[in-house]
């Protein structure tokens, strides 16, 4: 069932707005954001808002903080507000606190075309919790909810789920952003331009079962790289040497590649080294891992070979990078990888924070079709998961 978007939402005239935002960004030591993308991925709901003449409060986890108020102090949404506030080119008051009577006023506060930040939702146990006595406290703030946290949809926290359930009967609509993720993967999952191919990196196969198993059923290639492709060789029995790997995992790498039936496709050479600090000692190995080596990227065979199938591919999905990228030396594989899929005439889609944070990295995020701003929940989108946050929100 489709939706209600925030473009269908047209009296927001001196409404107060609640947008639940997913400003989860990765942060340097000292808390200062280092990417950005999903603050500017959420700038055209709030100045939709704002444009509108009403006024917006924005909401936001960041991190995972524990309840160690010293150790949590560095996930205040303080830098994040200084952000948004730069992007935005308007004032945007941040107050220190979740709920409660300064925020409750901060909120009456507010005039049209302003933004109010709230503190970082984790802060308080009952975000986590889907407590609906804090929902209620924030429901109240607010004539209208919008979620436009993709990144957070597979999440069942208060604020994805009790709060517009506490705002039942005023209007409770996805952003644009959240709008332009679902179009596109549903557009994907139901009639994508054929071939499909899947491109899987990154470390785990055990993280995305369901994301590979839910592939297999659509897609008409699966290439793999990134140190997961050193646990399916250990299954087949081959060398992977030092590589990281699951060495629980080749059973269900095999049943995978049974699942596949020819459709999983793995690297036929790789970049070794002798030591992870050691690129001096870079060389390409065809077939087995030698004993005494570590796997670091895919070899330049499997790049061509990769290459050749994206420039067939009418759709491609790519989801984990192809080796160490964030190590220089051996970034070769997901750089050309990226700029392969930069060049083709296939629909790209490439999810994951890693692989999107590598895409933009390189400069290739404009040349995509969709850069999806979700992690987890881009890939249970596609696995199929129903998200409780969604549907909460009014149908169109
Ligand atoms: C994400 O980055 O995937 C989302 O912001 C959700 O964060 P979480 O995994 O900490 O719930």
């Amino acid at each position: 069932m489709a939706k209600k978007t925030l473009a269908q939402q047209t009296d927001l005239r001196g409404k107060k707005v609640l947008i639940r935002v997913d400003f989860n960004v990765p942060l340097d030591d000292k808390g200062h954001v280092t990417n950005d993308r999903r603050i500017r991925a959420a700038l055209p709901s709030i100045q939709t808002v704002l444009n509108a003449g009403a006024s917006a409060i924005v909401m936001s986890h960041l991190g995972r903080p524990k309840g160690d108020p010293r150790k949590d102090a560095v996930f205040t949404m303080n830098q994040v507000g200084q952000r948004l506030h730069e992007l935005l080119g308007k004032p945007v008051t941040k107050v220190d606190e979740v709920v409660g009577p300064t925020v409750t006023a901060a909120a009456q506060a507010l005039q049209p075309g302003e933004v109010l930040l709230l503190e970082n939702l984790r802060f308080h146990k009952g975000e986590q919790a889907g407590d609906a006595a804090f929902a209620g406290q924030l429901a109240n703030l607010a004539d209208v909810y919008v979620n436009d946290a993709f990144g957070t949809c597979h999440r069942s926290d208060a604020s994805m789920v009790a709060v517009p359930q506490a705002m039942a009967g005023k209007p409770r609509v996805v952003g644009h952003l959240v709008a332009k993720e679902l179009e596109i993967l549903d557009r994907l999952l139901s009639a994508p331009p054929r071939p499909l191919v899947g491109l899987l990196g990154g470390g785990k196969v055990s993280d995305k079962i369901g994301f590979i198993k839910a592939l297999l059923q659509r897609v008409d290639r699966v290439l793999i790289g990134g140190a997961m492709s050193y646990t399916f060789m250990k299954g087949q029995g081959k060398g992977v040497g030092k590589s990281k790997l699951e060495a629980d995992k080749t059973d269900l790498a095999n049943e995978l590649l049974a699942l596949g039936q020819g459709k999983i496709i793995l690297p036929v050479d790789h970049l070794v080294v002798d030591a992870l600090d050691a690129p001096q000692t870079a060389r390409v190995v065809e077939g087995d891992i030698p004993d005494s080596c570590i796997g670091v990227d895919i070899g330049p065979k499997t790049i061509k070979l990769y290459q050749d199938e994206i420039a067939r591919a009418g759709t491609v999905v790519w989801n984990g990078p192809m080796g160490k990228y964030e190590d220089e030396p051996y970034s070769r594989g997901t750089r050309a990888i990226a700029e392969a899929l930069a060049a083709s005439r296939a629909v790209t889609i490439v999810g994951g924070g890693e692989t999107a944070e590598a895409v933009e990295e390189f400069g290739f995020a404009e040349r995509m079709t969709h850069v999806s701003t979700g992690g987890g929940a881009f890939l249970e989108y596609v696995e199929g998961t129903p998200f409780a946050a969604l549907q909460q929100i009014d149908n169109a």
